[in-house]
């Protein structure tokens, strides 16, 4: 299930790739981790061992969405000043482009990031977009941002945070997302946030369909004008949902260690993935969140083919369509797919 730092380069690591839904919590470092913890007096257990436990999910680990929530509360401890935020976007971007990533969308949760030191969002905001820009232009990668909302979180913080991302557009701030409990909570709070959002400009996509129902894919695409779905998987508990998503031409990015491991499926196997692809669903695949589920993308598209049978063919072609789903402007989106087309020979 997780990944095998030692595994030699492989032809998954050798595909140039995109990832659409990854989160800046999620990728940190371990070592980082242990860093920050010494130098600002994180008071968590100092050892890589027991510090793993806490902010990624272990085998024995019970498989379930608040166990995979939890390490985020742990992670927020670490947001201990500008120069932490700067370090931990720049690994991550550093992270993605030596898997390979060639455009990595990286989403931020503002709130979370000022939570330890009570930074302003606006400072947060633009520290991740700075770090990411720089690192961007050092690794040679494409990276485009997202803010993220919660939707267990105040309403008013979201707002807060549409606003501001709606006003860093054109530093590369393209969209803006609902992540979150979603086993507990609705999205009816938000739809007046991501309407304006979506009216200013902002690219929108929805965690949905992955701890609750299929009419929340419904909900994201209606109400929350969704572009692209995070998860989405459970759309297949409805045929007419998965008939409005096609009609849509909706976008779904998948993650499936993320999936087995926060207790969407019971195993790997029975991944839905290759349903969606048969039902005409536009499916592309993702990591979510690297560091807690200790995973590459590259393991993400080997595990893909080797476990959920997906043809190479078919996995080259989600990777085309996520190119084509990035929230790019339409020049940038041209030149990133046609350099993909050639590297992939489709
Ligand atoms: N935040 C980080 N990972 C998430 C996930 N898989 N679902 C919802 N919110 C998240
Ligand atoms: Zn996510």
């Amino acid at each position: 299930m997780f990944s095998d730092e030692t595994a030699p380069l492989n032809k998954y690591f050798a595909l140039p790739k995109v990832d659409l839904h990854r989160h800046l919590e999620g990728s940190l470092r371990l070592a980082t981790m242990l860093d920050i913890a010494r130098q600002h007096g994180v008071t968590v257990p100092v050892s890589m061992l027991n510090l793993s436990g806490l902010v990624q999910v272990q085998d024995q680990d019970p498989l379930t969405f608040s166990n995979f929530l939890e390490k985020f509360k742990t992670l927020r401890l670490f947001y201990k000043s500008p120069d932490v935020i700067h370090r931990v976007t720049a690994e991550a971007v550093e992270d993605a482009a030596k898997d390979n990533v060639r455009y990595l969308e990286l989403r931020f949760t503002p709130v979370a990031l000022s939570r330890a030191e009570g930074f302003p969002l606006h400072d947060v905001i633009n520290w991740v977009l700075t770090s990411a820009q720089k690192a961007a232009q050092k690794y040679k990668i494409k990276v485009g941002l997202i803010a993220s909302v919660n939707r267990h979180e105040s309403p008013e913080l979201a707002e807060q945070v549409a606003w501001l991302a709606a006003e860093k557009i054109k530093q590369g701030l393209v969209g803006l997302d609902l992540a979150g409990n979603e086993a507990e909570f609705k999205s009816d709070s938000f739809h007046g946030i991501f309407k304006e959002a979506k009216q200013a400009g902002l690219r929108i996509t929805i965690h949905a369909g992955e701890w609750g129902p299929a009419e929340n894919v419904r909900d994201a695409i209606e109400n929350l004008g969704a572009e692209r779905i995070g998860h989405g998987v459970r759309v297949m508990e409805d045929e007419k949902v998965v008939s409005l998503a096609r009609e849509r031409s909706t976008v779904f990015e998948v993650c499936p260690t993320s999936n087995f491991q926060s207790g969407v499926v019971k195993t790997f196997e029975l991944h839905p993935l290759p349903r969606m692809l048969e039902s005409g669903l536009k499916v592309t695949v993702n990591t979510d969140d690297p560091s807690v589920s200790r995973i590459t993308l590259a393991h993400e598209y080997q595990d893909v083919c080797d476990k959920l049978n997906v043809p190479m063919d078919a996995l080259k072609h989600s990777i085309l369509l996520a190119a084509e789903s990035a929230f790019l402007d339409e020049i940038a989106k041209q030149e990133l797919t046609a350099s993909l087309k050639t590297e992939l020979k489709l």
